[in-house]
């Protein structure tokens, strides 16, 4: 279904989806697909990604991924993702949710919970109270979890990072990805109202194609666009 051009639909609440899943698991390009898709629907669509998306979190983003925090230990690493986090909330995701807009992001706070507490082994209770201070009240509607077996995730990310050094975090151990692995699906088997799974080892066209109409399930219906009368009789 797409919109008459020129025509943008606007939802009351804006709807906020956010793109998880371990290395290499192909979550950005899948992002930059359903952003297309969306937009020629007639959406207005946000796409942004963490830690980063806002110029505060940005200037925190490297002192993360440099990997210049690490020796302070994870505790000092998992407050700078929350304020990064409250950043990004404040000046970028809150405002465009309440314009109405669907905002897409790569990675978010499932991200904490699983690569500063679950491998980083921070207290639950820690790791909870900075998410609620960094989130604010803004929870995903939506959250998908790209899954695929650690191996070739590490595998896509070190052929990736052929031309590029590897950050911070795409240096850990097979194990450490496997646990994160497992983090990540025990998120969504808790909350699956809020988590979908989608299996990201398959070809980028099959996978964007099952984001979409998932996707499409879920956002509100008055927001959506309307068919066209060719369209609707045909
Ligand atoms: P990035 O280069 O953006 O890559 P990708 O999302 O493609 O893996 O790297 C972000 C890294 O930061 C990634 O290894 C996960 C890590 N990270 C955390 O440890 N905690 C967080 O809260 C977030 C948002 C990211």
């Amino acid at each position: 279904m797409h919109a008459d051009p020129g025509i943008e639909v606007s939802l009351a609440k804006g709807f906020f989806i956010t793109f998880e899943g371990g290395e290499g698991a192909g979550k950005s390009t899948q992002m930059r697909l359903l952003a297309e898709a969306l937009s020629a629907r007639g959406y207005r669509v946000l796409t942004t990604r963490e830690p980063g998306g806002s110029v505060g979190a940005e200037a925190v983003r490297h002192v993360l991924l440099s990997g210049a925090a690490e020796s302070f230990g994870v505790r000092m690493e998992a407050i700078l993702f929350a304020a990064a986090r409250s950043d990004h909330v404040e000046e970028v995701i809150r405002p465009a949710l309440e314009q109405g807009t669907i905002v897409l992001c790569d990675r978010f706070m499932d991200s904490s919970r699983v690569y500063q507490g679950v491998t980083g082994n921070l207290e639950p209770a820690f790791v909870e109270t900075l998410e609620r201070v960094a989130v604010n009240g803004v929870i995903p509607d939506c959250t998908i979890i790209f899954d695929l077996p650690a191996s070739v995730g590490l595998e896509r990310a070190r052929r990736r990072a052929a031309n590029d050094s590897p950050d911070r975090f795409e240096k850990e151990q097979l194990e450490t990805h496997e646990k994160r692995r497992e983090a990540f699906l025990d998120i969504a088997a808790a909350d699956p109202e809020r988590c979908r799974v989608v299996d990201a080892n398959r070809p980028p066209i099959v996978i964007a194609a099952e984001v979409l109409s998932l996707v499409e399930a879920l956002l509100p219906l008055e927001g959506r666009p309307q068919p066209s009368n060719a369209e609707a009789t045909s």
